[in-house]
């Protein structure tokens, strides 16, 4: 079986989350295709993991990939906050999130993520979920549309591109990914049409986070985590934009009575590995440890006093 995605900051991973050969237990709220898990599992001799992924078609790469080491892993098949809603296994040692989706979903999934392939517009990372993209496109009004593309992608012209969608649909349903970018190209000025990146990209974005809703699941996950973790245990995030970066730093920093935050800035990926793998460049790692016990709120407030 032939794996396509490139998982990021390996090594940061694995130093961060190291138990060395002790016995721990890793939760991997993004399992993807098992990079990480693979890694963590292939060098830590007593580590087990349980690997979540809502997805089930890319589930199924991972367990194919990580079936050598038999007991030490297992999947389900669930969005992670919903795991860690109903969670009341033992205490664990290591989280990690690496959020958005997979170069798999872009290349080998058929289900309209990426602009750049003719594929029915669908971007559900659960196959059997309600809302598609083409429900998404053809039934929202305009000023939803352009509240989620400005919301969701930050995409400066929304509203221009809100309107050309629903001008476009009173004649024919869009069906397709490709149908959907030539509306996006059209709407934008020609000046825009040109630059880094393809003016479809942020409504792309935008489409898939409300589909799964990504952002919402994100605050949820990491309250049940902080909750389920050992003392001493850590959390690791990897985010690829500022959307998702925002509410994990937030978190991290409104509890901080409970939790060390070991990366004070976060971290990016060495210069060699944006040049091996592009899309790496966005991503920002952010790691805390769970206190032994609470710190004193007061002294937490001294802590920024001026005396
Ligand atoms: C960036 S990929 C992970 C890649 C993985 N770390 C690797 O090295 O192969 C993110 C994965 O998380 C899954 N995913 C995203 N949001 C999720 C959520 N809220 N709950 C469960 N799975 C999610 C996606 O389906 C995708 O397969």
């Amino acid at each position: 079986m032939q794996y396509v995605h490139y998982s990021v900051m390996q090594d940061e991973v694995l130093s961060f989350l190291n138990p060395g050969d002790k016995d721990a237990l890793l939760v991997d709220c993004t399992l993807g295709e098992g990079g990480h898990s693979n890694l963590l599992l292939g060098r830590y001799p007593n580590l087990r993991v349980i690997g979540l992924d809502r997805d089930c078609r890319i589930m199924e790469k991972a367990k194919n990939r990580l079936a050598p080491y038999g007991e030490r892993f297992q999947a389900r098949n669930i969005w992670f906050d919903e795991f860690w809603k109903s969670y009341d296994g033992p205490a664990v040692d290591y989280v990690l999130f690496d959020l958005g989706i997979s170069v798999f979903h872009y290349e080998e999934s058929g289900r309209g993520f990426s602009f750049k392939r003719q594929e029915k517009l669908d971007m559900r990372l659960d196959v059997n979920g309600d809302l598609d993209a083409a429900q998404v496109v053809n039934t929202y009004d305009e000023k939803s549309l352009a509240d989620l593309i400005f919301n969701y992608g930050e995409e400066r012209y929304s509203r221009r591109i809100a309107a050309a969608i629903c001008s476009y649909r009173q004649s024919k349903q869009i069906e397709f990914t490709n149908e959907l970018a030539d509306i996006i190209w059209n709407a934008v000025p020609n000046e825009y049409r040109h630059r880094r990146i393809h003016p479809a990209t942020k409504t792309f974005q935008a489409l898939r986070i409300e589909i799964n809703g990504e952002l919402d699941r994100i605050e949820p996950a990491l309250e049940g985590a902080v909750r389920a973790l050992k003392p001493g245990g850590r959390i690791a995030v990897i985010t690829f934009h500022s959307l998702e970066d925002r509410p994990v730093k937030w978190f991290f920093k409104n509890h901080e009575n409970i939790l060390e935050i070991l990366t004070k800035k976060p971290i990016e990926p060495a210069p060699e590995e944006c040049e091996a793998n592009p899309p790496s460049r966005s991503a920002k790692l952010r790691v805390v440890e769970k206190l032994e016990k609470e710190r004193d709120p007061l002294k937490k407030r001294n802590k920024y006093r001026a005396d």
